[in-house]
């Protein structure tokens, strides 16, 4: 036994022998940006309530556009949960359950979603993958097939924060979570209005909504009021290693989804200041 020991090769690991928490120590070695896993992928996340609740009005037009891009670029197609998911908060939180229950009840309604977008294109060899798939497996999907469907909603189900009743990271975050660890190509987040207003221009007050071209995340954090996108979704793009901007365009023009992932500017962009740095 003791012969073997000289061959024994023995890695160095700088991070082995100190806290994990001091970033002096770790930028050396956590400091780089990542790889970029899937460089020419384009997400595009389709609107729960915005798109899918609309019914076959709102979704053909955009299926028949997603159609038509297939063969310029390869697609990971994410959608949101909408009304469906809204009911069951409404039912959960009268019966007092708390948000790590609830979260994975609201994404199996994304799924489900995704499920009914999938069958739209699934002549086109498009098919609904779960999350451990588009963790392991979405390389292989994306060579056998010009796009795959996936629900946008993160998995952190009963690990959810809870900071808030209703769970805070939802489809958006969850699509910009993917798209910024896949190294995305790009992001378009696809809704019912042309973009990002300083004021809901389906609420109260409408008259006064001004449409923001363009806004950088730190001052989308700070917007007041509602926003057609996750609260919570400013703050996860502060962090973000490669995606530099999103775009949130009007999927009822659905010639717009095409536009976007033309590097138009179409709709809203918000820019992330995407880093490097641990
Ligand atoms: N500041 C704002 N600018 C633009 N739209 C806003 C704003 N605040 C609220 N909205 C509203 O958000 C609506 C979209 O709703 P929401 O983002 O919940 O839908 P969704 O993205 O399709 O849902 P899901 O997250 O389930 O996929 C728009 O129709 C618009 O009325
Ligand atoms: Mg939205």
């Amino acid at each position: 036994m003791s012969g073997t020991t000289n061959t024994i090769k023995h890695l160095g690991s700088p991070l082995a022998r100190q806290t994990l928490l001091d970033k002096t120590l770790t930028r050396p070695v956590a400091g780089h940006r990542p790889i970029r896993i899937l460089p020419w992928l384009q997400v595009v996340k389709i609107g729960g309530r915005s798109i899918m609740d609309r019914g076959p009005e709102a979704i053909l037009p955009v299926v028949a556009e997603l159609r038509k891009l297939l063969p310029e670029h390869r697609l990971l197609i994410l959608t949101g949960a909408g009304i469906r998911a809204r009911h069951v908060y409404s039912v959960g939180l009268d019966l007092g359950l708390p948000s790590g229950s609830l979260a994975p009840l609201a994404a199996s309604e994304a799924g489900q979603n995704g499920h009914i977008l999938a069958a739209l294109l699934a002549s086109e060899g498009v098919s609904y993958v779960e999350h451990p798939t588009i963790a392991n497996q979405l390389a292989i999907h994306l060579t056998a097939a010009r796009a795959v469907v996936g629900s946008a909603f993160p998995p952190y189900h009963h690990h959810e924060f809870p900071d808030s009743r209703i769970p805070m990271h939802r489809a958006d975050t969850g699509a910009f979570l993917l798209a910024d660890a896949l190294g995305a190509a790009g992001l378009t987040i696809v809704e019912d209005v042309d973009g990002i207003y300083t004021t809901d221009p389906n609420g109260p007050d409408c008259a006064l909504a001004r449409l923001l071209p363009e806004i950088n995340a730190a001052d989308l954090a700070k917007l007041p009021g509602t926003l057609p996108v996750d609260r919570v979704l400013p703050e996860v793009m502060a962090n973000a290693r490669h995606i530099r901007r999103v775009q949130i365009v009007n999927g009822l023009m659905p010639e717009r989804i095409t536009a976007a992932l033309r590097g138009e500017h179409v709709g809203t962009i918000i820019h992330t200041n995407a880093t490097s740095s641990a």
